[in-house]
C-alpha cells in the first residue's frame, strides 16, 4: 500500500535542506520501488504569513492522514516580535503535542570520516555512537501555569512550570530500555534530583521501570555532570534518556561531537511509532538563503523515516551509506569542511548521495 508523508519545509534553510530529502525520496520512489506519496503543508513563519497561524488547521489534518512527517526547521528573526502564542515555535511545539510524540530519538554517532570535525580530538570521539531518548510532550515546555505576571510591587515575574507525571515518565523510561535491549543494553538517565522534586520522582520511576529490563543496567547522573561527562569521555554513553529541556540542552551539545550540528537527525514518535522526522537543528538564519546549509541531518531523518515509520530498514541502510561514501569521497559543506577536502553547497551534497545510492543499485 501506498504510504502517505507530509512534507514541512518550514522557514529559513528548512525547505533547502528539505528539497534535498525530497529529491532523495523521489528517487527511492522512482527507481527503488518505495511506494510513498508526498504532500506539502505549511508550518511555522511560513504558515503564518500564509495562513495567519503557524499550525495551520488544515497541516494537522494532513499530519493526521500521513504515515509519517518530513520537517525542516521552524523560527526566525521575521517572527521574534510575534506574541509567544503564535510565534513558528509554536507551531513545532503544537504539532507535537497535538500528535501525541512523546519520544525523541535523537542518535549522535560519529561518522569515521568527520573525526577531524569534531570539536573534541579525534581519539575522544571515535567510534562514538550515543542515543540521546528525550521525552517531548512534557516537563516545563508545555507545565503550567507559565507565564508573565505582574507583583503587588509592580514588578514583572517570569513563571514555568516543571511537571511529569508517572505515566509520562514510565512510558519514556520504556522507549529507553526497549532502544537498549538493541544496543549495548545501557541507559543513563539524567536529572536534576538533588534539586528538584519533579525529577527525583522521574529517578524512582526510572528504578521501577528498569526492574523489568534486568539485561540492562542502569545508572543516574545529574544533568551538570552529564554536560560535563559528554564533552570529557563521551563514549562512555550507550543510551541517554532525560526530560523535554535538558534532552534539547544536551542533543545539541552531543552534536558538536559528531562534526555539526548539521549531522544530527531525529524521529519523535507516539505510541503506535507514527513520527515525525526532522534533522535536530534549526532554521539557521545566518546562513539561509545562501545554498550552503548542511542537508545531511534531514536527509538521515529520511533514513530514520523509513527504518520507524515505513519499515524500510534497508533502503534505510542504504541511504546511510551513501552517506557514509559521499563523505569518504571527501565532499563537505562548510560547517565539516576541513584541509583536503572539497567543499560543496547544500544542493552539490544532496546530488552526491543520490548518486552514491544510485551507484549502489548498479
Ligand atoms: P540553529 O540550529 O538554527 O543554528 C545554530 C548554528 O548552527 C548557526 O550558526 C547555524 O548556521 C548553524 N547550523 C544549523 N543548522 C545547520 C546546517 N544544517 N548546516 C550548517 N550549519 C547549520 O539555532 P538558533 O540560531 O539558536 O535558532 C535559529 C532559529 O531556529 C530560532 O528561531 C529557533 O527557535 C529555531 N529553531 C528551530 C528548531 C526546529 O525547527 N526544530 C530547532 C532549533 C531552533
Ligand atoms: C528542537 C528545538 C525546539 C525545541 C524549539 C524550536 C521549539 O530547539 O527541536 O530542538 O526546543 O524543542
Ligand atoms: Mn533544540
Amino acid at each position: 500500500m501506498t504510504k502517505k508523508i507530509l512534507i514541512l519545509p518550514g522557514d529559513g534553510i528548512g525547505p533547502e535542506i528539505v528539497a534535498e530529502a525530497v529529491k532523495l525520496l523521489e528517487v527511492l520512489r522512482n527507481q527503488f520501488g518505495l511506494a510513498v506519496e508526498m504532500e506539502q503543508g505549511l508550518i511555522g513563519g511560513a504558515a503564518w504569513d500564509a495562513a495567519g497561524h503557524p499550525l495551520p488547521e488544515e497541516t494537522l489534518e494532513l499530519a493526521r492522514a500521513a504515515d509519517a512527517v518530513l520537517l525542516g526547521a521552524v523560527g526566525g528573526p521575521k517572527w521574534e516580535s510575534l506574541d509567544i502564542s503564535v510565534r513558528p515555535e509554536k507551531g513545532l511545539l503544537g504539532i507535537r503535542s497535538a500528535l501525541e510524540l512523546f519520544a525523541n530519538l535523537r542518535p549522535a554517532i560519529l561518522y569515521p570520516q568527520l573525526a577531524s570535525a569534531s570539536a573534541l580530538k579525534a581519539e575522544v570521539v571515535a567510534g562514538l555512537d550515543i542515543m540521546i531518548v528525550r521525552e517531548l510532550t512534557g516537563g516545563i515546555y508545555f507545565g503550567k501555569p507559565r507565564g508573565i505576571r505582574t507583583l503587588d510591587s509592580g514588578e514583572r515575574q517570569g513563571y514555568n512550570t516543571l511537571v511529569y507525571s508517572e505515566s509520562e515518565i514510565r512510558r519514556i523510561g520504556r522507549v529507553a530500555f526497549e532502544t537498549a535491549l538493541k544496543r549495548d543494553r545501557r541507559v543513563t538517565s539524567v536529572d536534576k534530583a538533588n534539586v528538584l522534586e519533579c525529577t527525583e520522582l522521574w529517578r524512582e520511576v526510572m528504578e521501577e521501570v528498569a526492574r523489568d529490563y534486568p539485561q540492562v543496567v542502569l545508572n543516574h547522573m545529574y544533568v551538570d555532570n552529564a554536560a560535563m561527562q559528554l564533552v570529557r569521555a563521551p563514549k562512555q554513553f550507550d543510551v541517554v534518556v532525560t526530560g523535554n529541556m535538558f534532552g534539547d540542552i544536551l542533543s545539541d551539545a552531543a552534536a558538536m561531537l559528531t562534526g555539526s550540528i548539521g549531522m544530527l537527525p531525529s524521529a519523535s514518535l507516539d505510541r503506535q511509532g507514527k513520527g515525525m522526522y526532522e534533522p535536530i537543528h534549526g532554521s539557521a538564519p545566518d546562513i539561509a538563503g545562501q545554498g550552503i546549509a548542511n542537508p545531511l541531518a534531514t536527509i538521515l531523518s529520511v533514513a530514520m523515516l523509513l527504518r520507524y515509520s515505513l519499515e524500510e530498514q534497508e533502503l534505510a541502510q542504504r541511504i546511510e551509506d551513501a552517506v557514509q561514501q559521499v563523505l569518504g569521497q571527501g565532499l563537505r559543506t562548510a560547517d565539516i569542511d576541513s584541509e583536503g577536502c572539497r567543499r560543496v553547497s547544500t544542493e552539490q551534497m544532496g546530488d552526491a548521495v543520490v548518486a552514491a545510492l544510485l551507484e549502489q543499485n548498479r
